[in-house]
């Protein structure tokens, strides 16, 4: 087994992070066009593995502000640290405040990003937006 490393996604990488953001958010995973296209205007970090995708950041930036679209750790590879690097990754090479938006429902996720220093500053339907 190789070692995990931390890289850019390529545009070869948008079926796999297609399929991972489907398992992961359904109906409301983006499709391979939306990756496609998202690649084209935004930063997208991912960590690999034996040529496996186990996790990814997607980040747009407008005006130096950050919006993280997307963080997602393949189901059998959470909660080893995945989620963390791939955020303080994103965060390291894009400095700045950023935001995002999160299910109130998912309170693991909330707690990592309330861990990296993001605070809840308002809601938006059935999700709290956070800045950090
Ligand atoms: C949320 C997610 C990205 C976190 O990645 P991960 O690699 O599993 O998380 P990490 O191992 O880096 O854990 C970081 C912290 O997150 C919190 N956390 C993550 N999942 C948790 C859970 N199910 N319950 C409680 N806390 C959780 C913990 O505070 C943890 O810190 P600790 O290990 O020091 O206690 C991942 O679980 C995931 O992809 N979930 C499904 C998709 C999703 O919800 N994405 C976020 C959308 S906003």
């Amino acid at each position: 087994m190789t070692e995990r490393s931390l890289q850019r996604a390529r545009e070869a990488d948008v079926e796999e992070l297609s399929e991972i953001d489907m398992e992961l958010f359904g109906e409301e995973g983006f499709s391979e066009s939306t990756f496609r296209r998202e690649l084209r205007v935004g930063t997208c970090f991912v960590i690999r593995q034996d040529d496996l995708i186990l996790g990814y950041a997607h980040v747009r930036s407008d005006d130096g502000i950050h919006d993280l679209m997307r963080l997602g750790v393949r189901a059998h590879v959470q909660a080893q640290g995945l989620g963390r690097a791939l955020l303080r990754a994103a965060r390291k090479e894009l400095p700045g405040k950023m935001m995002l938006l999160v299910r109130k429902v998912n309170r693991g996720a909330r707690r990592l990003y309330e861990s990296e220093g993001f605070s809840v500053e308002g809601t938006l339907n059935d999700s709290w937006l956070m800045v950090g």
